[in-house]
């Protein structure tokens, strides 16, 4: 008959991941979530845990090129992937076209839902320069927003695409100052 293990039977495996550009070894354990790799052994905490189970889009990452709820993904399913997080958007001092955008149209409120929304936008922007209102509204949909405005996300999203036209792809930090003054 076979017996129940329990967790911390199971030996750890080292894997390796590329994250916004930097190689990573982290030991875990076959059950231990990407989420929580990213969260809690590499500090990238812009990765939120919402629902836990792949509905709200909260802890989405780019991996390998798609876009993956990071709480349904085993830390050893992304062993020698390249992973972004919100974190890798921009480099230091900098933020990226589309985190202007959002702050430009003031459509963030308590920002949980933010880091994914993001990211989700930056993959279908990398694909397609210029969406539709439905190709924006489907990519949008498989985020869970409970105190923001989805239409001022969809104006934020039609920014970025002008900035981002424009050739803007950064902006200094120090640009968040016109959102303070524009409120
Ligand atoms: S926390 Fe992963 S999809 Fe909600
Ligand atoms: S701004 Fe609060 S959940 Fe989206």
């Amino acid at each position: 008959m076979s017996r129940v293990h329990s967790k911390e039977e199971y030996p750890y495996v080292t894997v390796k991941l590329n994250v916004n550009g930097k190689d990573y070894e982290a030991s875990v354990r076959p059950y231990e979530r990407l989420i929580d790799v990213l969260r809690y052994k590499l500090g990238l905490t812009s990765v939120k845990e919402g629902c836990g189970r792949g509905e709200c889009g909260a802890c989405v990452v780019i991996m390998d090129g798609k876009l993956v709820p990071s709480c349904l993904v085993l830390a050893v399913r992304a062993n020698n992937k390249r992973i972004i997080t919100l974190e890798g958007l921009a480099p230091e001092g900098k933020i990226h076209a589309i985190q202007k955008a959002f702050l430009d149209t003031l459509s963030v409120q308590c920002g949980f839902c933010f880091p994914g929304v993001i990211l989700a936008v930056k993959w279908l922007l990398d694909k397609n320069p210029n969406p539709s209102d439905e190709e924006i509204k489907e990519i949008l949909g498989g985020h869970l927003c409970r105190c923001g405005s989805y239409l001022r996300f969809i104006k934020a999203v039609k920014l970025a695409v002008k900035y981002l036209q424009e050739g803007k792809v950064y902006f200094d930090i120090k640009e968040l100052r016109s959102v303070s003054s524009a409120r």
